[in-house]
């Protein structure tokens, strides 16, 4: 036997076969038939089968051929005790499934067994298979003709006036810059070197000179003239000089990767960006991304010009944020495993899994990101997704609230903090005052949505609440805990970021709050007439977790439909709305939500090259897309 992360494996691995079967009688929701044999060499008097799978059972799901013994969101174990002889199959069904699984990512992610003696082993974890007829229909290569221009930028610039290309790549060479255009030039150029593993101004072909001077436009405009010998840089203000910067490395990089691009002779750019809020977020809970990972995506996000990096620090599953005042936070919070306080819930269940955030390092990924003008906005998801924190911290429970007397969407039970807790608003505002302080940026996002129908309405504490503050139900007491949040940013010189749900139960001060419309496109509208400022992210476009094809291997999740290059490249956000709506649409925002990115392929997969679409949409003149450009020149994007 091995040990790893406290879990001992047994040699002989057992893998569990899962298929999703349709039934004759034409159920909307079919049901799981699994079977797990002994391949351990020995024969096994009995055992626990625990298993991670999104699409959930439900409490009274009729499972035959085995004992359903508990389930916690997406946690389901199972016990059979009849004894398996070698090469033994355990096979068992289960009927009352949460909703019919679309993809093969949509079943068991991981498993493992807990034998008699208490002993356990991980169990691999075929793919969910389908009925037949359904595993059609794959991700669409981009289209692979010639790149329509002669430079390589994405997000495409205001205007190009470029032609004739030079022979060969001269050599960038800043010269006559001053300090600050100097110290830019170096980090653009650190920045290459860091995401393309060379010096991106490098040249073979002679050297051209790089001159810079400030001109009065718009904000983070910037003006390039190339001349034979020398190129001229002109910035409206300092993110205008990182971005024109950046603009060059795109140009020179794209001259390096292929013939079909270079550095022009003579001709010149203007650029300036449409929207001032060019977000990315990213989901580090479901799945952690580690430091250095983060730190790269913060990199991809500047070489794209995006200004935003939303990073989803507590959720359900895990709190990735040190907070020094409330250690137990990423203690407890921070790990799920078998042994642990927070169940495992997706890949790796076997062992601990998870990880945090220092703030050390978030110093550091602020200065570094702050260096190529992209400020880091964390999430601490409020009052709803917070099993970790109360699972950290169990005082900030009712303890008269009856257990489950609740569930959202993802099925954690009992999972929003309580206004009706004193203790609630203390843990809040000592967790802000760190949160607060850490992060520059003036924006904190405080999460809202998807608290569980009827949450709280079960627990004595609430209502006490209810009473004393004539509040009528769930997203009334929603309404009036996230005022108070608020109270305490403004109280620290911050300005509210949340969910489209924040704008429930009366919602908070618009003055002092943007909302990310994400659950439809109407909501842009809906929240922009009801007075807030708002960010586009539908899922049905800018959500980069959403399936980009039908078929059953392709992977992703397919609430908001299926989202390929061309849907999410194609959608106009400003589409439809009126003078209002379009005062209050400040930008757009990609979602990175992290289910099923098990692994960096994943990761590449889903992101790539859907990211560059949403750069194009927060950056450039819509009148300019070009889906033939972009798709060329998303081949020259760095993964992570
Ligand atoms: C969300 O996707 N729940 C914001």
């Amino acid at each position: 036997m091995a040990e790893r992360a406290g879990i001992r494996f047994m040699s002989g691995r057992l893998c569990l076969q899962s298929r999703y079967v349709v039934s004759a009688a034409g159920e909307a929701v079919g049901h799981f038939a699994f079977s797990l044999e002994n391949t351990t060499g020995k024969p096994i008097a009995s055992l626990r089968l625990c298993l991670q799978s999104i699409t959930r059972l439900k409490a009274d799901a009729r499972v035959v051929g085995a004992r359903f013994i508990r389930r916690f969101a997406n946690l389901h174990e199972f016990e059979t005790e009849a004894a398996l002889g070698v090469g033994e199959v355990w096979t068992f069904e289960a009927y009352g499934l949460t909703h019919a699984p679309q993809h093969a990512c949509d079943g068991p992610k991981s498993a493992y067994v807990t034998y008699a003696d208490g002993s356990r082993a991980g169990v691999e974890c075929a793919p969910l298979t389908c009925p037949p007829g359904l595993d059609t229909g794959q991700r669409k290569a981009l289209p692979d003709g010639a790149c329509p221009e002669t430079i390589g930028v994405i997000p495409w610039p205001s205007q190009v006036a470029t032609d004739q290309l030079r022979d060969g790549v001269p050599r960038l060479v800043g010269t006559r810059l001053q300090a600050e255009d100097a110290a830019a030039f170096e980090d653009v150029r650190a920045l290459g070197q860091r995401l393309f593993a060379r010096d991106v101004f490098a040249g073979q072909a002679g050297e051209i000179a790089l001159e810079s001077e400030s001109f009065a436009g718009a904000a983070a405009a910037y003006e390039i003239s190339f001349q034979t010998g020398c190129v001229t840089l002109r910035h409206a203000d300092a993110a205008g000089r990182v971005y024109g910067l950046i603009t060059l490395a795109h140009i020179w990089q794209g001259a390096w990767e292929t013939d079909e691009l270079g550095v022009p002779e003579t001709g010149t750019i203007a650029d300036a960006p449409r929207f001032g809020w060019r977000g990315c977020h990213v989901d580090v809970v479901r799945h952690f991304l580690t430091f250095p990972d983060l730190m790269r995506l913060a990199d991809i996000l500047a070489w794209l010009k995006f200004n935003v990096l939303h990073v989803h620090l507590t959720d359900d599953e895990g709190w990735r944020l040190q907070i020094e005042a409330l250690p137990e936070l990423t203690q407890i919070g921070a790990w799920r495993g078998p042994d642990e306080p927070m169940t495992p819930q997706y890949g790796f269940s076997a062992q601990r899994y998870g990880g945090f955030y220092t703030q050390a390092e978030m110093k550091e990924l602020i200065a570094q990101a702050g260096r190529y003008h992209v400020d880091i906005m964390p999430e601490i998801d409020m009052p709803g997704h917070s099993t970790a924190a109360l699972t950290s911290l169990a005082y900030l429970r009712d303890p008269d609230e009856p257990p489950e007397s609740y569930f959202p969407i993802q099925g954690f039970p009992n999972n929003a903090l309580n206004p009706g807790v004193i203790e609630t608003y203390r843990f809040v505002e000592t967790m802000l005052e760190e949160v607060c302080a850490l992060f520059p940026f003036e924006y904190v996002h405080i999460g809202a949505d998807e608290v569980g129908p009827n949450a709280w309405m079960q627990s004595p504490l609430a209502a006490a609440l209810r009473q004393d503050e004539g509040l009528a139900d769930t997203v009334a007491m929603q309404g009036y805990f996230l005022r108070k949040v608020q109270a305490m940013l403004r109280a620290r010189g911050k300005r509210l970021a949340g969910w489209d749900e924040v704008s429930h139960g009366g919602g908070v001060a618009r003055d002092e709050a943007v909302l990310i419309a994400w659950q439809d496109t109407d909501k842009i509208g809906d929240l922009a007439r009801a007075g807030y400022d708002v960010i586009a992210s539908p899922g049905q476009a800018y959500y980069l977790d959403m399936a980009q094809a039908s078929g059953w291997s392709e992977p992703g999740t397919s609430w908001g439909g299926t989202v390929d290059f061309a849907t999410c490249y194609d959608y106009e956000p400003s589409k439809g709305l009126s003078d209002i709506g379009l005062a209050h649409l400040k930008g757009v925002q990609a979602c990175i939500w992290s289910e099923h990115l098990t692994d960096i392929a994943a990761f590449n997969h889903m992101v790539f090259p859907r990211l560059a679409a949403v750069a194009e949409a927060g950056w450039s003149d819509p009148a300019r897309k070009d889906i033939a450009r972009i798709s060329y020149l998303t081949r020259l994007l760095p993964r992570l």
